[in-house]
């Protein structure tokens, strides 16, 4: 049976777009029920509506509070019942009661090989620290800051004349790419988690 898909972005959407490649490739068993952007005029949520699909802004701006624009999140969630959350660059920290609603059940993509360089700019600051190799993880969404569970990591090597900017583009297709196999893998394969492990 084909797990349904729930996207969460706030950019450009690369990720969201790789993903959706793939599943129209049949590389993955899943279909994307629905995008949800904090931001409402993000190019990523233009490209889930020329795609045809649910696409919705939720633009935090003009909500109260984080919470209500939490609140706002999960009925529009609840309302497709998706298997898996998969953030693809959403940059809104998630509360611990939102994490704590789908447990297991949030993923994200994060430029940087965890438990290194969590948080924003993680290319700048593998250059500003001066690491050799660095990467990308899949990883369940808990209440820290990109600390849970990891599905997933592929490694990508520091060029001496790197920026951060040219050591992110060379990370983004191996994002997109172990996205991909991270996806593939929860969506048709066994696995659990054990503790801090995911066992695939
Ligand atoms: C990616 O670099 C991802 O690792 C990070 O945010 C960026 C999102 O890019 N979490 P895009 O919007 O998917 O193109």
């Amino acid at each position: 049976m084909k797990r349904k898909l729930a996207v969460l972005l706030s950019g450009r959407g690369s990720n969201f777009i790789s993903i959706a490649d793939a599943i129209e490739r049949g590389e993955i068993n899943a279909e994307i029920v629905t995008v949800i952007s904090n931001k409402p005029e993000t190019p990523g949520l233009e490209a889930a509506r020329a795609r045809g699909l649910r696409a919705i802004a939720l633009d935090h701006a003009t909500f109260e509070s984080r919470e209500v624009h939490e609140a706002a999140v999960r009925d529009a969630l609840d309302q497709v019942s998706p298997d898996l959350i998969c953030l693809a660059g959403y940059m809104r920290r998630l509360t611990p009661s939102f994490v704590d609603a789908y447990p297991n059940r949030i993923i994200n993509i994060h430029p940087a090989l965890l438990p290194s360089f969590p948080g924003v700019d993680a290319p700048k600051q593998a250059i500003d620290h001066g690491v050799k190799v660095t990467g990308c993880t899949v990883h369940f969404v808990d209440a820290g800051v990109d600390t849970g569970p990891i599905i997933m990591q592929k490694a990508v090597e520091v060029l001496p004349d790197d920026t951060a900017e040219s050591l992110a583009a060379r990370l983004l297709p191996i994002e997109h790419q172990t996205y991909i196999d991270a996806l593939r893998h929860l969506c048709s394969k066994p696995w659990r988690v054990e503790g801090r492990r995911v066992v695939l």
